[in-house]
């Protein structure tokens, strides 16, 4: 079985069908991308697979598991982390500390522990502080870990994102619009660094609107248009696949 597996998926809002009987599988190891215009499903389905919202119907498998219905704290735990289109950090926190706190579900102690400062919770803290560190240096983030975040830049928040998210050691990662709001100096940073990330052994599904870096990542594409699956492909049939050059020229009249 692959690492992931959605079956039929569907979920509907009022008359509203956003994700409309979605089937698809990602293997261990890939970068698959998901497509579309705005408003197709995309971050619809993430909510399903990654437990945020409920399917009306169909499954998610998860490592031969089946994960939907399951809350995703205990999604997390089986290993599928992800990030948001709209960056979720604490603020009134340190860039550390946020990353400490994706750590947390990882550990022995837990979170508030750890805040309490207990005592049987120090040999643990600082293992969990160490790995914290090590993923900010990995993001190119770590001369930001004491700075509070509303005081840090966008790419650098998004490199904290991804180091909160990497900290959970998942299996799987899922990325919602890494690219949003960045320059084309940090697009490709941020492509480089999910390369590196996938070269670490994280499979990754991947949301984004910036073609390029799509074509120059991922090794198969899923495109969504109105709730539905219209394609799967590789990147370089998607390009020339005549359905998906009309939804995206019609996209931008
Ligand atoms: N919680 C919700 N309640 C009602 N409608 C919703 C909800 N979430 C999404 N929708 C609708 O479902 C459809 C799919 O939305 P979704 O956010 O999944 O699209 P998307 O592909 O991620 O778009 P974008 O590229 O703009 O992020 C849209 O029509 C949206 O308005
Ligand atoms: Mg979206």
């Amino acid at each position: 079985m692959s690492l992931l597996e959605i079956q039929n998926l569907n979920r509907h809002f009022g008359g509203l069908h956003a994700v409309n009987s979605v089937s698809f599988a990602v293997e261990q190891g890939m970068i698959k991308a998901v497509i579309g215009p705005n408003g197709a499903g995309k971050t619809t389905l993430f909510n399903l697979i990654a437990g945020n919202l409920s399917a009306n119907s169909g499954s998610v498998y998860f490592n031969e598991t089946k994960i939907n219905g399951r809350k995703p704290y205990q999604i997390a735990r089986l290993g599928l982390s992800r990030t948001y289109q709209n960056i979720k950090l604490f603020h009134g926190m340190t860039a550390l500390e946020n990353v400490m706190l994706g750590r947390h579900i990882r550990s022995k102690a837990g979170f508030m522990a750890g805040m309490l400062n207990l005592p049987w919770t120090w040999p643990e803290e600082r293992l969990i502080r160490d790995k914290a560190m090590e993923y900010l240096d990995l993001l190119g983030v770590v001369d930001c870990a004491d700075v509070e975040i509303s005081n840090l830049s966008f790419g650098q928040q998004r490199g904290i994102e991804f180091a909160r998210a990497l900290a959970t050691e998942p299996a799987l990662l899922l990325l919602d619009e890494p690219a949003a709001g960045l320059n084309i100096y940090e697009t490709a940073e941020i492509g480089r660094l999910i390369t590196k990330i996938r070269e670490s052994g994280v499979t990754i599904l991947l949301v984004e609107h910036d073609m390029s870096l799509v074509m120059d990542i991922s090794d198969e594409i899923v495109v969504l248009s109105f709730g539905e699956k219209i394609a799967e492909d590789l990147p370089h049939n998607i390009q020339q696949n005549e359905e998906v050059i009309r939804i995206y020229l019609g996209d931008e009249e």
